[in-house]
């Protein structure tokens, strides 16, 4: 071991205090001696997980473009290739050894090529010790906590003898003003809290990410209006759970007075992400109601439909609870579209319990559901409980649930059917070079066929032909 390394301890992450977090606002300054240290040179950014680790990469893209590094198009052309990582379950992570596997070879090829790992991985100590015995291609390994050192940390890799390693456990303060290089032409992140102090018992992110830091409101609005400027035509909110915005600030009903402001700016499509079930306000459902540029479609996690599973969770609500507040969301919005994340085979899980989720599932009707096995995070409660479940059922459980959701998702989008619907247009479709595609308000894919389209419009799109997880359309 080094002693120039920085190591992570997921105990120390664990940790919450209630010291406040500092804020540095000042105008982004590179230091000179790394201005010219990308010269020539090209960066690859790969990133897995959440829209968390999308923003961040894009401000790993911002701080290596003010280096100097030009965007690559391929790992083979590359002089610095970075894996933002996810290990919210084990197959994120087996994918990136995986990927780290692969890229062994380049690094044969060429000595000078720097790999470096970073995001949520890189906050485990078994990631890094890992990553330090097995993959020696590796020469840079940092957290979520120190994206903005990674100048100096690109330099020291360059120019030391031994391997990068600094990680932080304990999240810092909020640093504003990073560049970024949005990979979004007309849809843009934005962070309005860093962390998570849920610890539900199955997740990893609260160690991962630190505690709870909201953005300061100004500092959020003025991002918005720097991208609405720009001609970003859709922005989405970011935060680990979106409702308890503010309370680190001490600002009460903190989200629903943030939305508000930010439904004022007039951005024409407003979205937000994760909102808890837990922590749902009054002030929250009346602003979304209110604002027509507050997208009628709310992702509200259910995980479980059974009251004792949420309870192990320690999601710390009810399924009573829940559908309090889809019925409320859904009376203010009726074409409002939800969608849901469920796992199945938690620790112990009965077969009854499961069907109490399938239950729901078919009551609710989601337009879209994103399921998972139950997968053992290191260092979490969850991860200490004994298990009777075999993974078969579990499986089993997985493929009885997604044949439901894949049901009510083409039941959702048969209503469809034959209606005009407001499209934001991303471009050509990827697959079929004469078609568009775009999202409605609802968050539906839509592949349609039209003349002089332009990207970034909001657009009228007649709906001739439902599928189950798009729809199939003309221009009008
Ligand atoms: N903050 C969000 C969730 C972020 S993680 C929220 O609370 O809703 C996205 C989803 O991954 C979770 O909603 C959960 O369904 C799933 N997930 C998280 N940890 C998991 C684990 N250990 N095993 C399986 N799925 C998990
Ligand atoms: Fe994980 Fe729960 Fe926090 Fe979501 S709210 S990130 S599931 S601990
Ligand atoms: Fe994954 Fe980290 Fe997001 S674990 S889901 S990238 S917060």
């Amino acid at each position: 071991m080094s002693e120039h390394w920085t190591l992570p301890s997921l105990k120390e992450a664990k940790k919450r205090n209630r010291t406040q977090v500092q804020f540095s606002r000042e105008e982004y300054e590179l230091d000179e001696k790394y201005q010219s240290l990308g010269q020539h040179k090209r960066y690859i950014i790969h990133t897995y997980g959440c829209q968390a680790n999308e923003r961040d990469s894009e401000t790993i893209a911002g701080l290596l473009e003010a280096m100097g590094f030009e965007l690559s198009t391929s790992d083979e052309e590359a002089d610095i290739i970075l894996l933002n990582t996810c290990t919210i379950r084990e197959n994120a992570v087996n994918k990136v050894y995986g990927q780290i596997g692969n890229l062994k070879h380049l690094k044969q090829r060429n000595p000078e090529l720097i790999i470096g790992i970073c995001g949520c991985m890189t906050q485990e100590e078994v990631v890094v010790k890992t990553i330090l015995e097995t993959y020696h291609q590796v020469d840079l390994i940092f957290g979520t906590h120190n994206i903005h050192r990674l100048p100096e940390l690109v330099h020291q890799t360059m120019f030391s003898k031994e391997r990068t390693v600094e990680v932080f456990s304990k999240e810092g303060d909020i640093i504003e003003n990073l560049p970024a290089h949005r990979f979004g032409n007309y849809k843009a992140w934005i962070n309005i809290m860093y962390g998570c102090d849920k610890f539900c018992t199955y997740c990893i992110v609260p160690y991962t990410r630190g505690k709870e830091r909201s953005r300061l409101t100004e500092d959020i609005l003025k991002e918005i209006e720097e991208v609405k400027a720009d001609g970003y035509q859709e922005i989405t909110l970011l935060g680990q759970n979106v409702n308890a915005y503010g309370k680190d600030l001490g600002i009460d009903d903190g989200f629903g007075k943030l939305l508000e402001e930010v439904a004022k700016t007039g951005i024409p499509r407003i979205r937000f992400t994760t909102s808890h079930p837990w922590d749902f306000t009054e002030k929250m459902l009346e602003v979304i109601a209110q604002y027509d540029n507050i997208m009628p479609y709310i992702h509200l996690p259910l995980q479980s439909g059974n009251n004792d599973i949420l309870k192990l969770m320690g999601r710390r609500y009810t399924v009573e609870e829940y559908t309090e507040i889809y019925l409320k969301l859904k009376e203010l919005m009726p074409n409002c579209a939800f969608s849901t994340d469920i796992i199945v085979g938690f620790p112990n899980e009965t077969d009854e319990q499961f069907e109490d989720t399938l239950r729901m599932v078919d009551y609710f009707q989601f337009d879209n559901v994103y399921t998972f096995i139950f997968s053992s995070r290191e260092g979490t409660p969850a991860a200490r409980m004994e298990d009777n479940v075999s993974m078969e059922t579990k499986k089993e459980r997985l493929r009885i649930l997604n044949e439901h959701t894949i049901l009510h998702a083409y039941q959702k989008n048969l209503a469809y059917k034959d209606k005009v619907v407001k499209v934001l247009v991303d471009g050509l479709s990827k697959k079929n070079k004469d078609v568009y595609s775009g999202y409605t308000d609802t968050q539906k894919l839509v592949n349609f066929t039209g003349h002089n389209i332009k990207e970034g419009q909001i657009i009228d799109v007649r709906i001739t032909e439902p599928k189950s997880y798009f729809l199939l359309g003309e221009a009008v």
